[in-house]
């Protein structure tokens, strides 16, 4: 049996929108061993919508690499234990996606690199900017080199932050948040975002903390995707007031993503969920850490 620790994400960090994302210290579970039938057995977030299916996307991603590598797979034994929140903006997919990938590809002694599960892990995502920091660790960039090859640089990030997430129970699937967006935007909203994202990966080389709030303005996706989310300017709005320094939708929501000085960590929760409860949705807050190394081998018998 495999087992596989698989990091949270919070993808875009506003204006990176499909390329940006940053690995987080809370992990998904998978535990995998090849069987002659699927046994899919889940605890956790959503265990009962997934437990007994194996046309889930872990089970995917685990047959994506038998196949891949030419071998034959009658069924496996996979167990999830999910601890990452499934309302939305958490990555909680691309953790089953690269869990399926690391779990099957472990098991098999490791015959595909981390950039070829990347390439498995975007095919099977769609989108890669949560399945690569989930792979990789850290902060993330990604984008096409050679030949269409999804590639990735890792950018550091700055010492000293702390995460701040804000969870609504609110449901928004990634679909939806997708849908909602415009399918061509006007060039200054599209200039405005080139230069913040680049000002966002200087102020990352950098250091500079201060620059994040100018730096995580974006304008191509979360004032739409905003009108699904009550609260959520207000939610923005407290967070700085209570001393975050950037603050974003976290992927496509409706979790929100505050930077916040070590300090200012339970200030910034309180009223992120204070804002949300003003406009009658319940909340919770998390403090996490920043995930370097990506998914991790937890054991294997
Ligand atoms: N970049 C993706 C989006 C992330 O914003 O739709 C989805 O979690």
């Amino acid at each position: 049996m495999v087992k596989i620790l698989v990091p949270a994400t919070s993808a875009n960090l506003g204006p990176g929108f499909d390329f940006l994302g940053l690995a987080l210290e809370l992990y998904n579970i998978v535990e995998f061993a090849p069987e002659q039938e699927w046994v899919v057995t889940a605890e956790g977030y959503a265990a009962t919508r997934l437990a007994g299916r194996s046309d889930l996307l872990v089970c995917q991603a685990i047959r994506a690499v038998y196949s891949q590598v030419g071998r034959e797979l009658p069924g496996a034994r996979v167990h999830l234990r999910n601890n990452i929140p499934d309302v939305g903006g958490l990555g909680s997919s691309a953790s089953a996606i690269v869990g399926g990938l690391a779990a099957a590809n472990t098991y098999l002694g490791s015959p595909l690199s981390k950039p070829e599960l990347l390439q498995l892990a975007a095919a099977l995502e769609g989108h890669p900017d949560n399945v690569a920091p989930a792979i990789f660790g850290g902060l993330v960039a990604v984008y096409r080199g050679e030949g269409e090859r999804i590639s990735t640089l890792q950018i550091p990030f700055p010492e000293g932050i702390k995460v701040v997430l804000a969870v609504p129970e609110l449901k928004v699937s990634t679909a939806a948040a997708r849908s909602i967006l415009p399918k061509t935007v006007p060039l200054a909203d599209a200039v405005f975002n080139l230069s913040h994202t680049g000002l966002l990966v200087g102020a990352c080389f950098a250091g500079r903390a201060d620059l994040l709030r100018v730096a995580m303005e974006d304008r191509l996706h979360q004032e739409k995707r905003a009108t699904l989310i009550p609260g959520f300017w207000t939610v923005v709005d407290r967070a700085y007031q209570a001393g975050a320094y950037g603050v974003a939708l976290s992927g496509s929501g409706p979790t929100i993503i505050a930077l916040t000085p070590a300090e200012k960590v339970s200030l910034v929760g309180a009223a992120m969920q204070e804002a949300f409860a003003g406009v009658g949705v319940q909340a919770k807050w998390l403090s996490l850490s920043v995930n370097t190394g990506g998914y991790i081998l937890a054991s294997e018998t």
